[in-house]
């Protein structure tokens, strides 16, 4: 069973980039900031509160793996929501159990978020953390948005990408943060492609290993 561990903050380009590991080798893909999301989205839509643990716990335990859609989670409020409850311990632990389970599918996995090399699989195969500046990420969200025929305000977006960094790198429990025997990728300067490239030379070297 072979796991490949990706990490990194909002809009560095690891859900992508995830998809196309995922594609490559032939294994299941699970983005955990999801199960974060469907939580928050299914508090707010129930109107229940965010600062309730156990409420939220209860919701977390609820989440189902298999139905989880970005373009029905991609709000910017439920991902302002997702940040708020992804401090709660007692939430990170029901979600990080369903993903551990995820993790044991055969023949391989790939789970992409924030702590998934240093707190939900700690012994996987490879760990990449994938990361790029504040402006870069912001840009990079801000073009998403125009393309898509939106309106956008960099300096808006910018300001909201590092509050967001501030808060995932800043909780008590299980920050965002490289582990130990993580390989760094910035893609500041590289397009999907390259960073593809550069993700797949470092797997493919650790395979060989095992
Ligand atoms: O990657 P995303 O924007 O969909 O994640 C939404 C929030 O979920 C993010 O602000 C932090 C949280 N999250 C987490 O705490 N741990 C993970 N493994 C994935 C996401």
């Amino acid at each position: 069973m072979i796991t490949i561990a990706i990490d990194g903050p909002a809009a560095a380009g690891k859900g992508t980039l995830s998809r196309r590991i995922a594609e490559e080798y032939g294994f299941h893909h699970l983005d955990t900031g999801l199960t974060y999301r469907a939580t928050a989205k299914a508090l707010l839509d129930a109107g229940l509160p965010l600062d309730d643990e156990a409420v939220a716990e209860k919701m977390a335990r609820d989440v189902e793996l298999a139905g989880l859609d970005r373009s029905m989670l991609s709000a910017h409020a439920i991902g302002e929501a997702a940040s708020k409850i992804a401090v709660m311990p007692a939430v990170r632990r029901a979600l990080v159990g369903a993903q551990r389970g995820f993790s044991l599918k055969e023949p391989g996995t790939v789970l992409d978020g924030r702590d998934i090399g240093t707190v939900v699989c700690p012994d996987a195969t490879v760990k990449l953390y994938v990361t790029a500046s504040p402006e870069v990420r912001a840009k990079r969200r801000y073009d998403e948005i125009i393309a898509g025929g939106g309106a956008a305000d960099y300096a808006a977006i910018f300001k909201d990408v590092r509050r967001r960094d501030e808060r995932d790198m800043g909780r008590a429990d299980s920050p965002l943060r490289p582990a130990e025997d993580a390989h760094l990728l910035d893609t500041s300067e590289m397009g999907i492609e390259a960073a593809f490239q550069a993700a797949k030379a470092l797997i493919d070297a650790a395979l060989k290993k095992i």
